[in-house]
């Protein structure tokens, strides 16, 4: 039978302490495993074991640093013990498969059934099962699978609801994806353009190309930033953001370039910049069109050689770092007017991830709404929903502040609200917006009324004018006037 998950021979080692007697006798043990897969792992160790079979388990991953764990033996065999691992959180679950796939023996059988040349197939032919473990999304469809697996014969005993109870808390609870596809835990979006966002940053990650998003303000620029770092081999380096806004001009150089120790009044002490401090990393330069003239140009020649050179010292330092850059302004027209050097834009706008207005994102408003709101009622410890008329006014208005906007209104809603339905005063948003039809269409509506009680008037009191006056509550000069207008 095929197994249901990805073995590999490793030599990892692992320090196992053992509780042998109620916290009385615990031992520990530095060994190693010896083989280890997502759900469990072999362990070279002597089975000296009491009843109790609950293991912890410490190991070092390269470049991901310390593990700690529980596990529990399974079996005991010559030459050591088989442990299956408790829930790994889904951090330490994707660093582990990693590792994993980096000891895989690319050569030949298939780590599931062990069927000889699979591995050169993108599905085994015997067991079926997927062997793309490159590919991003291998380990998201793998654990969806297998999980569907061990659920086995139990599965058949589940209704279709009670399945699809199941797929959904494998999605939003152990895989987080949810509608968001896995760019990051707080990512929220389901529309075409955010879908298509996504799916930029899933291919520009894992290379180490520039990357300029552009979007109005509070679009997510930023968390895009921070989404591509996480998922390219960089994430356990620094990511670095720097507002190149906030800063001020001569500041900004000492604070991206580090200055030496008396290079200027002021500089007390060596300061190392941000451009060394994120080697390995990613460098994240926020509004980046209002950077001067001078910084633009240090900035081109960094990015040519990436050698930076500190205020105020003769020599330079390689340094290996991704620039990601965003901006909100129109760096083209900034080009054309002279303020930005195209050079420098044609460096930066390697790959562009235009992140799309809340307005033009359909069905993301409200569950961008229902998302803050879900969020800030557990963190506040209550219970809210939005009436009907919140669902539309939060689907009619424009979000002008974008996804901030919507964060802040959210929350305002949440702290303000009496009731537990939130009403969209409590979104500061009961004042609907008018069009220019809807006008038009009152204004018709008045006009038919008035004419249609005029006839009516009339009729009733044979023309006599005095009595029309009397009776709809106007003057007599006023009944005339009506008669003109409506030419009756
Ligand atoms: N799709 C999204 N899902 C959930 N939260 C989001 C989303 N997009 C943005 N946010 C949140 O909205 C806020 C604003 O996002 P961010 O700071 O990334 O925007 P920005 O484009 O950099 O804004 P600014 O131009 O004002 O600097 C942040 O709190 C961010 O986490
Ligand atoms: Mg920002």
């Amino acid at each position: 039978m095929a197994r249901l998950d990805v073995r590999c021979k490793v030599d990892l080692p692992v320090n196992v302490i053992l509780d042998n007697n109620g916290g009385k006798g615990i031992t520990e043990a530095n060994t190693k495993f010896s083989s280890l897969s997502l759900s469990g792992g072999f362990i070279d160790l002597k089975p000296t074991l009491g009843d109790n079979k609950v293991v912890g388990l410490r190991y070092n991953l390269p470049r991901h640093g310390e593990f700690e764990i529980l596990g529990e033996i399974l079996r005991s065999e010559n030459d050591g013990v088989a442990t299956r691992f408790y829930n790994l959180n889904r951090d330490a679950k994707l660093k582990l498969w990693d590792y994993i796939k980096e000891n895989l023996n690319d050569d030949i059988s298939c780590p599931y059934c062990a069927k000889e040349n699979s591995q050169k197939l993108r599905k085994c032919d015997r067991c079926g099962w997927n062997l793309n473990f490159y590919s991003q999304d291998y380990i998201i469809e793998h654990e969806k699978e297998s999980f569907v697996n061990r659920l086995g014969d139990k599965s058949k005993l589940f209704s279709l609801e009670d399945m699809y109870k199941v797929l959904n808390y494998v999605d939003v609870e152990v895989l987080k994806i949810g509608k968001n596809f896995d760019i990051n835990e707080e990512f929220v979006g389901s529309s075409k353009s955010i879908l298509n966002v996504f799916s930029m940053i899933r291919k520009v990650a894992p290379t180490d190309i520039p990357v300029l998003i552009t979007g109005e303000s509070g679009t997510g620029k930023e968390l895009t930033a921070m989404a591509v770092h996480e998922r390219s081999q960089r994430k356990n380096k620094p990511f670095v953001p720097i507002n190149c806004a906030a800063i001020p001009e001569n500041l900004l150089e000492a604070e991206l370039f580090g200055h030496e120790k008396g290079a200027f009044t002021g500089a007390y002490t060596n300061k190392v910049g941000k451009f060394e401090y994120a080697d390995g990393g990613t460098i994240f330069l926020d509004e980046i069109g209002e950077l001067s003239q001078s910084l633009q140009s240090k900035l081109l020649r960094f990015l040519e050689d990436k050698i930076v050179e500190k205020i105020g010292s003769n020599s330079g330092k390689k340094v290996d770092v991704r620039l990601i850059a965003a901006t909100n302004a129109d760096l083209k027209l900034s080009i054309s007017k002279g303020l930005f050097r195209k050079d420098l834009f044609y460096r930066l706008d390697v790959f562009n991830v235009a992140l799309p207005p809340v307005r033009d994102r359909g069905e993301d408003k409200i569950i961008l709404a229902r998302y803050f709101l879900n969020k800030f009622s557990k963190e506040m410890n209550v219970s809210k929903t939005f009436s009907i008329e919140s669902v539309n006014a939060v689907k009619s208005y424009d979000w002008p502040g974008n996804v901030r906007e919507v964060i802040n209104k959210v929350r305002r809603a949440v702290v303000i609200s009496m009731e537990s339905i939130i009403m969209p005063s409590d979104l500061d948003l009961d004042v609907p917006a008018m069009d220019m039809e809807s006008v038009t269409s009152l204004k018709e509506i008045r006009y038919s009324i008035e004419k249609q009680k005029l006839i009516e008037a009339l009729k009733h009191c044979n023309n006599n004018i005095s009595k029309v006056a009397r009776v709809l509550g106007i003057s007599r000069p006023s009944v005339y006037s009506l008669r003109k207008k409506y030419n009756i």
